[in-house]
């Protein structure tokens, strides 16, 4: 019944178009053409036009043919898997939802997890780059995942100390937002200085932090995550906002260094244990010790 009707359509069709008719020929150009520059645009942007602002760049950024692999592997990973990621679907979707409006683009992301494919795969045709406190558990990841990018970092902090951090930084000027740089900057002790050239020469549009670890007292806590995230955010030189998405903001110390470095004023969702903030560029009228 269906595949007659289907037949009736197609002949109902092609009553419509004649061929014969200059007018009709020419018609049918102009769809061809503009058809043909929407899946040149879609395939350049995957989710929208605004490339203006978020770009990606020449390292890491997939050749196009092969973009679509690491969206089927994700798709074979997640649909396969038992293990979930530990962020909520209404937390994962804060995310996805700016990437879906900015990308593709430059995608920083503090810790290597059982996330680590989804939101490679959301970033498709951009930069998508995690850092990762343990070398082992990089190995480890990457067996399953070889296409992911990841970087080991040697934390200088412990969740023990992070009220001590706190008062380093009001007492140390190379901490202050308006000198702090992290490339080289040994003396500020929450400034991630021991990064590769490629976090400090890429321009970040999308920095997630949901690592390291902070449950005990000997973990590196999230402290010079926060901090150094809101150093990059102020020094944006390209147009447009930094999205920094907290997560276990439930804890005593991610809730108070967001409020101290990421700032309440920026704080522009906050869904279940997950805060989003817009953080614009540092202007030169800028010169206060404080970074909210
Ligand atoms: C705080 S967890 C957040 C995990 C992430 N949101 C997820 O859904 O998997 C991130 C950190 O936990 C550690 N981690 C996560 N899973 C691990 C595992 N299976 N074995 C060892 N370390 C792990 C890694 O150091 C990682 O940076």
């Amino acid at each position: 019944m269906m595949q007659k009707k289907t037949l009736n359509d197609n002949q109902h069709g092609r009553q419509l178009i004649n061929f014969e008719k200059p007018s009709c020929i020419a018609l049918l150009i102009v769809g061809l053409i503009g058809g043909a520059s929407l899946v040149a645009l879609f395939s350049r942007a995957p989710y929208s036009s605004s490339a203006l602002f978020c770009r990606g760049g020449a390292w890491q950024s997939r050749p196009l043919s092969k973009s679509p692999v690491t969206q089927l592997d994700a798709i074979l990973h997640y649909a396969t898997t038992s293990i979930m990621p530990q962020q909520s679907i209404d937390e994962i979707s804060v995310t996805f939802n700016v990437l879906k409006s900015v990308g593709p683009c430059n995608f920083l992301v503090f810790g290597l997890g059982h996330d680590s494919m989804m939101w490679d795969a959301l970033n498709p045709g951009g930069k998508t780059l995690f850092l990762e406190e343990t070398p082992d558990w990089i190995t480890t990841t990457l067996k399953s995942a070889p296409a992911l990018h990841a970087d080991a970092v040697a934390y200088r902090t412990k969740l023990s100390e992070a009220d001590d951090f706190l008062k380093h930084y009001r007492n140390e000027p190379s901490c202050r937002p308006n000198n702090s740089d992290l490339r080289g900057n040994s003396k500020c002790r929450l400034a991630l200085n021991m990064l590769t050239e490629k976090v400090y020469n890429t321009e970040w549009d999308l920095i997630m932090i949901d690592a390291p670890r902070g449950y005990f007292p000997e973990a590196p806590g999230r402290m010079a995550a926060i901090y150094s995230a809101a150093i990059m955010a102020r020094n944006r030189k390209k147009p447009g906002v930094t999205h920094v998405f907290l997560h276990d903001v439930d804890r005593q110390v991610e809730s108070t260094y967001a409020e101290t470095f990421l700032c309440k004023k920026y704080l522009v969702k906050a869904v279940e244990r997950l805060w989003h903030f817009e953080i614009p560029a540092a202007t030169k009228a800028d010169n206060s010790d404080y970074f909210c």
